[in-house]
């Protein structure tokens, strides 16, 4: 097995999540909007229509929080199809919380970092504390891991920002894409020691949502891995790009670890309070989607191995380039999926969130 390119590409990846360096922009951090969504469900109302959403997670749900300093998520082309301008995403536009939200008819909602400055719309339809290239654990970026987002969640609770009736007629979407497993990987290099922390990945994960839910939040989704191997980051290995066969086995290991115990914790509460998204099977079945075209090929790409999507040099030239239409792409840069391919994950996803 080619271990070594692999554990390059692993650490790549986790610095995609959060790429240094780049400008600090002024922005404005929101889109605004002046009236509410109307809500996508299709058919049958959802059997639970959430008022508030809350998000926990890495750059797969971080709406604005990483640092404009040094995030790829506030560099140009990121935001290119939505807003029009960078805008904390890790995408060329809407990423999956944005989708959730307007399925329920909610705005996205409020980034933590900009609670103050958006505080009445955080009020009224949640807040995301989500925050790229994080994980349950220390990664490799120094930024609040999950159990610090849910700190601070617990913290704009106990200032009275929400009142019980509140949470309880909310939802928590949790996702955990991956990072613990870059930094475990670049940190030790053994994948014989994999299985066991998966385990404990699996197992703080499952404390963390227990947690959301002990904050009396009535109703907490939480999304599995992706196929990992068919992350660009990886399948540029090979060519042409195929997924990278021996990484999956680890995630279908996380996956229904994370399984059983949602069953287990859900069989505690008799209720279906936790449910898991399952992301594995939405973006297989998005990456044979043939709308898309050559769906492992990335739209936004540093002009060589140097350089990353967004860079650009001293003398700010860009040294990337962006496909003709990010709509034809399911991945927009190394790691993170284009408005579009979140768009078609969440019409996969939609059951899960309608039989909540
Ligand atoms: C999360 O981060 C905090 C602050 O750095 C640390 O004290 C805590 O141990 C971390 N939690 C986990 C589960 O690693
Ligand atoms: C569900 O709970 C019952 C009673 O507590 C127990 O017998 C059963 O094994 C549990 N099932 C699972 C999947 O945990
Ligand atoms: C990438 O391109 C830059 C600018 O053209 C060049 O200086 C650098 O050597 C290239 N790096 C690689 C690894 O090809
Ligand atoms: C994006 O692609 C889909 C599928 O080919 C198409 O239905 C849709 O109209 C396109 N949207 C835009 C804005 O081009």
């Amino acid at each position: 097995m080619a271990q070594k390119p692999v554990l390059l590409v692993l650490n790549l990846i986790l610095l995609c999540f959060l790429s240094v360096p780049c400008q600090a922009t002024a922005l404005p951090p929101h889109p605004h909007h002046h009236h509410q969504h109307r809500s996508h469900y299709r058919g049958a109302r959802p059997s639970f229509l959430p008022r508030r959403l809350f998000v926990f997670g890495d750059s797969y749900a971080d709406t604005g929080n990483a640092p404009m300093a040094s995030s790829s998520s506030w560099k140009v082309p990121y935001g290119m199809t939505f807003p029009g301008k960078p805008s904390g995403r890790y995408s060329d536009g809407r990423v999956l919380p944005d989708f959730v939200a307007k399925y329920y008819g909610l705005q996205s909602p409020t980034p933590y970092k900009f609670r103050k400055f958006g505080a009445e719309r955080a009020r009224r339809y949640g807040m995301n504390f989500a925050i790229g290239g994080t994980g349950v654990f220390k990664t490799l970026v120094a930024l609040p891991n999950m159990t610090a987002q849910i700190d601070m969640f617990q913290q704009v609770t106990g200032e009275g920002m929400y009142t019980v009736d509140d949470l309880h007629a909310s939802l928590a979407l949790v996702q955990l894409s991956g990072n613990d497993y870059a930094a475990f990987l670049f940190r030790t290099g053994s994948f014989e020691a994999l299985p066991a922390f998966i385990q404990s990945v699996v197992n703080q994960l499952t404390i963390n949502i227990k947690r959301i839910h002990g904050l009396g939040i009535e109703k907490v989704a939480v999304t599995n891995l992706p196929p990992l191997g068919c992350l660009p980051g990886l399948t540029g290995f090979t060519s042409p790009r195929k997924c990278v066969d021996f990484i999956n086995p680890f995630v279908e290991t996380h996956n229904r670890l994370l399984a059983g115990a949602v069953a287990v914790l859900n069989n505690e509460t008799r209720t279906s309070t936790f449910a898991v998204a399952n992301l594995y099977d939405s973006f297989t079945s998005a990456l044979g989607n043939p709308t898309f075209d050559r769906p492992l090929e990335p739209c936004c790409v540093g002009i060589n191995s140097t350089y990353m999507c967004g860079d650009v040099d001293p003398s700010r030239m860009k040294m990337y380039k962006v496909c003709p239409s990010p709509n034809s792409s399911f991945f927009w840069d190394m790691v993170h999926p284009t408005q579009r391919g979140w768009k078609v994950v969440f019409s996969s996803l939609e059951p899960t969130f309608k039989h909540l």
